[in-house]
């Protein structure tokens, strides 16, 4: 059985203080949470404070982006070094925002795979077709390159420690999300197609989040599907209400399924 993973990814949000108090709020509204993996994402600068609240609690931390170097000349950037002094465990990988604004390739979310597992860090690798490629039919020729270059090298002890998002990125932000059903479709090629590569066993053992206009309205019907293991939120996990209630209903899944 697949632990559900809920993550929320803040994207450029919050200040320091803003970032310090919500935590705070959620500890207690998740305090009994159980039998799901609870990630919040906040941007760099807040990751120390809100790492150093969240010490021994079950809420993990993430980060957004990193450099895939341990140090070095590269204005700007962060190392994964960094982020596991900070108390990271999580780095989401390859988000269509960085795709698209900072040409990021799939040869970059590559290297920074490898090297958030050399770290101990947990990638959450996103994925995703933009609205033209869907249109053209191409959905699942553009997700299955994106899985080929991005996961390139890896064995598959170390991918099955990776999470897979997949967030088209037509539904990013948009408030027009796939539905259930396709959304399970496209999870179950990317199975399929770690399958092929990886084996069997570990394909199963991958998680596959959804990730685009998730809300505490759509997301039982994503957690319904059997390929689909939890989501990853952006403006959702930014308001308590609206977080809490994700959390809850991916937990409802994990008791039911137990
Ligand atoms: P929204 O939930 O705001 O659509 O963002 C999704 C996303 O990009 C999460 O990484």
């Amino acid at each position: 059985m697949r632990r559900p993973i809920i993550a929320g990814n803040w994207k450029m949000h919050k200040t320091v203080g803003e970032a310090v108090e919500f935590v705070r709020s959620l500890l207690t509204a998740l305090r009994d949470v159980e039998g799901v993996e609870v990630v919040v994402c906040p941007p760099a600068v807040a990751l120390k404070s809100v790492g150093d609240l969240l010490k021994g609690s079950a809420i993990g931390l993430g980060a957004q982006n990193m450099h895939w170097e341990e140090q070095g000349p590269f204005t700007g950037e962060i190392s994964p070094k960094m982020l596991v002094d900070v108390g990271c465990r999580y780095v989401i990988l390859g988000h269509s925002e960085r795709r698209q604004h900072f040409g990021e390739s799939d040869a970059a979310v590559n290297k920074k795979v490898h090297a958030a597992l050399r770290w101990g860090l947990i990638p959450i690798v996103c994925v995703g077709e933009r609205l033209e490629e869907r249109q053209a039919g191409r959905t699942d020729a553009v997700i299955q390159t994106q899985l080929k270059e991005s996961l390139a090298g890896l064995d598959s002890q170390e991918m099955a420690r990776v999470v897979i998002a997949y967030e088209p990125v037509w539904a990013i932000g948009t408030g027009l999300p796939a539905t259930g059903e396709e959304a399970n479709r496209v999870s179950g090629l990317i199975r399929r197609t770690l399958a092929e590569w990886f084996g069997e066993g570990t394909a199963q053992q991958v998680r596959i989040q959804y990730g685009g206009s998730v809300s505490p309205q759509n997301i039982s019907e994503f957690l319904a599907q059997q390929e689909i293991d939890g989501a990853l939120v952006g403006g959702a996990s930014l308001h308590l209400e609206s977080f809490s209630t994700i959390v809850r209903a991916a937990c409802r899944k994990a008791s039911s399924s137990s």
